[in-house]
């Protein structure tokens, strides 16, 4: 199959994903320098999905899931309704993986958003790789002028310390735009 042409913005996402896995296509592992994963936003159409997707196939580890994160979220809310807990959810719905990749990440309400803050906890401390792709910066998420500044911590757990001790630094995930 033919590659795609990247444009500049493209390339740049591209290798900030390359980064992340060895030379025979192993996902290394966040900490240290290396980052919890990549949050890449732009506007639709923009070739995000279409990157990820690149990039999880390059991925050779078997330990790896590509959610589309709407679906993922509706399985992972009814999960923790049952089982009272996020770790156990996480393990009902994706199980051991080294490498989550969610397409089309957002957040709806402030509901939504206190999960999501438990589920990047959950999978920060187990140093899963995360990589989203969502049409809002990370700033522009949950706008509503009423919950926006409750999901501020969650706005900080994504973007993070740039930085600091190892253990924050594996705790934050690069930003990527192809805007
Ligand atoms: N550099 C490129 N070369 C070829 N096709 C591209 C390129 N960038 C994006 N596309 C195509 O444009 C369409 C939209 O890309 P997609 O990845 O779905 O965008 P997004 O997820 O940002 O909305 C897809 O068919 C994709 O293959
Ligand atoms: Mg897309």
């Amino acid at each position: 199959m033919l590659e795609p042409a990247l444009d500049a913005a493209q390339e740049a996402a591209a290798a900030a994903l390359d980064a992340l896995l060895d030379r025979r296509g192993r996902v290394r592992k966040p900490g240290g320098s290396r980052p919890a994963g990549i949050y890449l936003h732009g506007r639709p159409g923009r070739g995000k999905t279409m990157l990820m997707d690149r990039f999880f196939a390059a991925t050779s580890s078997k330990r790896k899931a590509r959610l589309h994160f709407h679906r993922f979220f509706a399985d992972l809310s009814a999960a923790v309704r049952i089982t009272g807990s996020m770790r156990t959810a996480v393990d009902m719905v994706v199980g051991d993986v080294d490498l989550l990749c969610f397409d089309e990440f957002q957040v709806d309400d402030i509901g939504d958003g206190m999960l999501i803050a438990r589920l990047l906890d959950v999978l920060f401390t187990r140093r899963v790789l995360v990589i989203v792709t969502a049409n809002q910066a990370p700033a522009e998420l949950l706008p509503n002028p009423v919950f926006h500044e409750q999901f501020e911590p969650t706005i900080a757990l994504i973007t993070g310390p740039r930085a600091g001790p190892d253990a924050q630094q594996a705790r934050r995930t690069d930003t990527c735009s192809t805007s």
